[in-house]
Parts: structure tokens; sequence; C-alpha cells
């Protein structure tokens, strides 16, 4: 059923035949970043086409982050925290939350579209959580086509690298 609606998709009027989104998820070591290693660990099925980024806290991430990633090549970008409550730097994923709600709206404003942005929360233990976001969003943008800023084919992954470049948290 999943390869039937990929295919429909694909053949929609918004995004040409063959295109694979490139996702860029900005997750919080604690959280989010523990779930997709699980979601590894237990060999669960998601969108490869998902590029993790480790942050310390969802509360470090910037809307400069975003426009890097989307000036680099990435045509959707989500941000994963830790639950409402939850944060270890207390406060961290609501302040990340106001900032994904405020880049959603000049996102749209700049014609990129707020759509390609969203935030989810979950905790370390929620693998499945973290799979089923990574499909989320890659359908949602494989509906919505590519990028404007997307570069050239081709360019998308080293131009991704140099926007994300100093941008993760160093691996301890
Ligand atoms: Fe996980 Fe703040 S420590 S979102």
């Amino acid at each position: 059923m999943m390869s039937d609606e990929r295919e429909a998709i694909d053949t929609s009027e918004t995004a040409p035949a063959g295109f694979e989104p490139v996702i860029v998820a900005f997750c919080c070591q604690y959280c989010a970043y523990a779930a997709a290693d699980l979601a590894g660990s237990m060999r669960l099925q998601y969108s490869p086409n998902v590029r993790v980024v480790r942050l310390l806290c969802t509360g470090k991430t910037d809307p400069i982050f975003f426009l890097k990633a989307f000036e680099g090549g990435a045509d959707g970008v989500f941000v994963a925290g830790c639950m409402e409550g939850n944060c270890h730097f207390v406060e961290g994923n609501l302040r990340a939350k106001q900032r994904v709600q405020h880049a959603k709206g000049l996102l749209d404003e700049v014609g990129i579209g707020g759509g390609r942005l969203e935030m989810y929360n979950m905790s370390a233990g929620e693998g499945a959580k973290f799979a089923a976001a990574a499909d989320e969003m890659t359908e949602r943008i494989r509906s919505l086509g590519p990028s404007p800023l997307r570069p050239e084919p081709g360019d998308a992954e080293a131009a991704l690298q140099a926007a994300l470049d100093g941008v993760e948290v160093a691996q301890a």
C-alpha cells in the first residue's frame, strides 16, 4: 500500500518524477537523537531521506539554522525535541516551538513555504515515533515538490554539508 501511495504522489503536478526530497532533522541529543538511534537498533524501516543533525537541546535552534539548511539544498526541515515539560534545560523545547512557528511564517512570506518546516516532540524510548516523523515529513515534502532554493541536482549533498558545518554539536 505504501509503494502505491508513493507512486501516486510522484506523479503529482508539483513533484517531478523521481524527486527524492532531502530532509534535515535537528534533533536534541537527549531524546530525538536517541530515538533515531533506537529506531536504527530496532531495525525500524523509515525514510532514508532524513539527515540527522545532533543538538545539545532544541533550545539551541535558531531560524538561521533552518535557512542554512534550505540554502544548502534541504527541501524540508524538522526539529525534534523532548516532550513538553521534560526538556533538560527547562524550556528549551518551548523556545524551539516558538521559533519554528515564527520561522514558518517567514518561510511563507519569502515563498519557500512554512509547510516545509515542522516541530515534533518525543522521548528517547520512542524510536517508532521518530520513524513516523521522518516518514511523515518525507511524504509531505514529496507532495510539495523540490524547494525553490534547491541547488542543481548533484550539488545538494556538498552544499548541505557546507551549510550545516559548525551547527552540529561536537561528538563527546
Ligand atoms: Fe531535549 Fe531540551 S533537552 S529539547
